[in-house]
């Protein structure tokens, strides 16, 4: 896909605050789908909230476009307070999984169609619309109508309405899981290559691991209506903060024994050192704990074990 529009200054994720979410709550009745909330989102960053299906993802997304209310908390833009504001008053755009255009409009007409009430000439809509589709790499599809254009396709028109208005935030939910496997990579570079292009700071709820791994800034994952932790995918993938994050981000093989004491522990027969952890953080002796072992690491250790029958071996811990 072709991306070259001057038009478009990129800007580096910064430090600046665009969105503060502070003590947010959900609560549907008597389910409580999101627990107690406290975010930041930086300004020209790309953020996704992981997690698996349920844990809460989609309703955050929800309130932050104010399509849904929450039920305690406040949402600050660039720190202006928009938490009882309504949609169409709150400044962003959105992609949803399915690719929602309108398939009685053109594609021209379906992204030009943010701009059409905004006292914008005719002219001028024209030419924006030529802009976007050349961004998201459909120069000539504005004649076409959605049931003409591939699903890849339909969700980059998807895009190129989204930001036709320049919102100050983007946020997709799952844009790519309607795709195939081919199309889904392919796109995953796509949309990172125009966020970055156009600079805008952007919320992608996924509960793809490689998706998230591979497109953000930042990951937040989630679980059970909570933030477990938010980090950068190197983060997240060689510090988990919880057990959840080390199994669910990525594959992990989880060993458990007891502490003796040091970095040492004893799985079944073996002594095992771990050179990775923090000696400050070295549990008490005899302790139950599990180590977390990604399959790239280098094994835990290469010292002997000493089995019942005396005779050495060498202990060796799969990857
Ligand atoms: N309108 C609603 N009424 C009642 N419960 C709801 C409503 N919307 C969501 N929930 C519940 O809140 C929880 C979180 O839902 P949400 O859609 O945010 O999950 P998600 O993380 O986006 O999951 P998925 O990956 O399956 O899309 C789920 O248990 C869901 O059943
Ligand atoms: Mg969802």
């Amino acid at each position: 896909m072709e991306m070259t529009s001057a038009k478009f200054v990129a800007t580096r994720a910064g430090s600046v605050p665009a969105l503060d979410i502070r003590g947010v709550r959900k609560e549907f009745e008597t389910f409580c789908a999101l627990r107690h909330i406290d975010l930041t989102v930086y300004q020209g960053e790309m953020l996704c909230f992981l997690g698996p299906s349920g844990c809460g993802k989609t309703t955050l997304l929800r309130i932050i476009a104010g399509l849904e209310k929450q039920t305690a908390g406040t949402i600050l833009q660039l720190g202006r307070d928009i938490s009882a504001l309504p949609p169409a008053r709150r400044d962003y755009g959105i992609v949803f999984q399915s690719y929602a255009l309108f398939p009685n409009l053109t594609i021209a007409d379906n992204v030009a169609y943010g701009l059409v009430n905004r006292r914008t000439s005719r002219a001028e809509i024209a030419q924006r619309v030529q802009e976007l589709l050349d961004l998201v790499g459909l120069p000539t599809s504005g004649r076409k109508y959605p049931s003409q254009l591939s699903g890849g396709q339909q969700q980059r028109v998807a895009l190129a309405r989204a930001l036709a208005t320049r919102p100050g935030l983007l946020l997709l939910d799952e844009p790519l899981s309607a795709l195939d496997a081919l199309e889904r990579v392919r796109l995953r570079g796509e949309i990172r290559r125009l966020q970055q292009q156009v600079g805008v700071t952007t919320i992608m709820v996924t509960h793809d691991q490689e998706e998230a791994l591979s497109m953000a800034d930042r990951i937040v994952v989630m679980n059970h209506g909570v933030i477990e932790q938010v980090g950068t995918p190197l983060d997240v993938y060689e510090r988990p903060a919880t057990p959840f994050v080390a199994d669910f981000v990525g594959r992990v093989n989880v060993l458990a024994g007891t502490a003796l004491g040091g970095r040492r522990f004893r799985v079944g027969t073996l002594e095992l050192t771990c050179e990775a952890a923090a000696a400050s953080s070295s549990p008490a002796r005899s302790q139950p704990l599990s180590s977390s072992r990604r399959p790239s690491h280098r094994p835990v250790q290469r010292r002997y074990a000493q089995p019942a029958d005396g005779r050495h071996r060498k202990g060796r811990v799969p990857g």
